[in-house]
């Protein structure tokens, strides 16, 4: 088991992306913490890694919330009394439309869920990484986040704001041994794309490999869940 005993917070647990890598780390022997807004989702998600043999924390929390997620830093605290994994997991696309369309609210969500929450959330738990001096921060990114695509605006900036966060921590951090590093997931069939595009359970690997100590000393990485292993070559 590749993460036996580790602890993992991973947000939008509930469905999707979120939910595949949360039962991937449970088959590797994490316990987990995992949060969305829709308590049903995330107790259906509890229950099928409890079945897999391993503990896990669902709480309901809206990321882009300070003090929703002051409180589930702290319930994963008293639970584990410690977090070795981050995955910033959780974000929203709206419909697209051209910048000029763009409704303010409509930006003002996207740019609330997709990059004020992984802040608020990385807040809340890298002094517990500080004080370990160990930690994994994965960021969910996108394609959409690395080149230019018209009319996904908000989204779009959300996910290159998500590649600077990585960026800018990565360089804070490193001396404390914690590893912050984006992954973009291609095109997976989950809710945010009409369920069309690959299995969210094809996406995985990755993400499991990141919280692995394997992986330690890899930081400041934009990959991609497909060719990571030949992005990683010589490293
Ligand atoms: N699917 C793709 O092709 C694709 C491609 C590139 C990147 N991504 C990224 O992958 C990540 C996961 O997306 P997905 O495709 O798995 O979408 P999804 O099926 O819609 O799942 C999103 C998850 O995030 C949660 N979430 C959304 N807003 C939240 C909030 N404010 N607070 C807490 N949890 C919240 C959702 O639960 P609630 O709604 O109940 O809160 C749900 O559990 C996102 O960051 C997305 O941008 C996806």
């Amino acid at each position: 088991m590749k993460l036996k005993d580790k602890v993992a917070l991973i947000t939008g647990g509930g469905r999707g992306i979120g939910k595949a890598i949360a039962l991937a780390y449970a088959r590797e022997g994490a316990k987990l913490a995992i949060c969305a807004r829709t308590a049903s989702e995330i107790e259906e998600t509890a229950k099928e890694i409890k079945v897999l043999g391993t503990e896990c924390l669902a709480v309901v929390c809206d990321v882009s919330v300070e003090e929703t997620v002051t409180k589930l830093a702290q319930q994963v605290k008293d639970k584990f009394g410690r977090i070795d994994v981050l995955i910033n997991n959780a974000g929203v696309m709206t419909r697209p439309v051209p910048i000029a369309e763009t409704e303010v609210k409509k930006w003002d969500y996207t740019i609330n869920v997709n990059l004020r929450g992984p802040f608020l959330v990385t807040k809340a738990v890298l002094p517990l990484m500080m004080r370990q001096k160990s930690g994994a921060i994965i960021n969910v990114s996108s394609s959409i986040g690395r080149g230019a695509y018209a009319n996904f605006g908000a989204y779009a900036v959300s996910k290159w704001g998500i590649e600077g966060f990585t960026q800018t921590l990565a360089a804070e951090v490193r001396s404390y041994n914690i590893g912050v590093n984006s992954v973009e997931p291609g095109y997976v069939a989950t809710k945010l794309t009409g369920y069309s595009g690959s299995s969210p359970e094809s996406v995985t690997e990755v993400f499991v490999f990141l919280g692995t100590d394997e992986a330690k000393g890899i930081t400041g990485r934009m990959l991609s869940s497909s060719g990571w292993r030949s992005q990683l070559k010589g490293n």
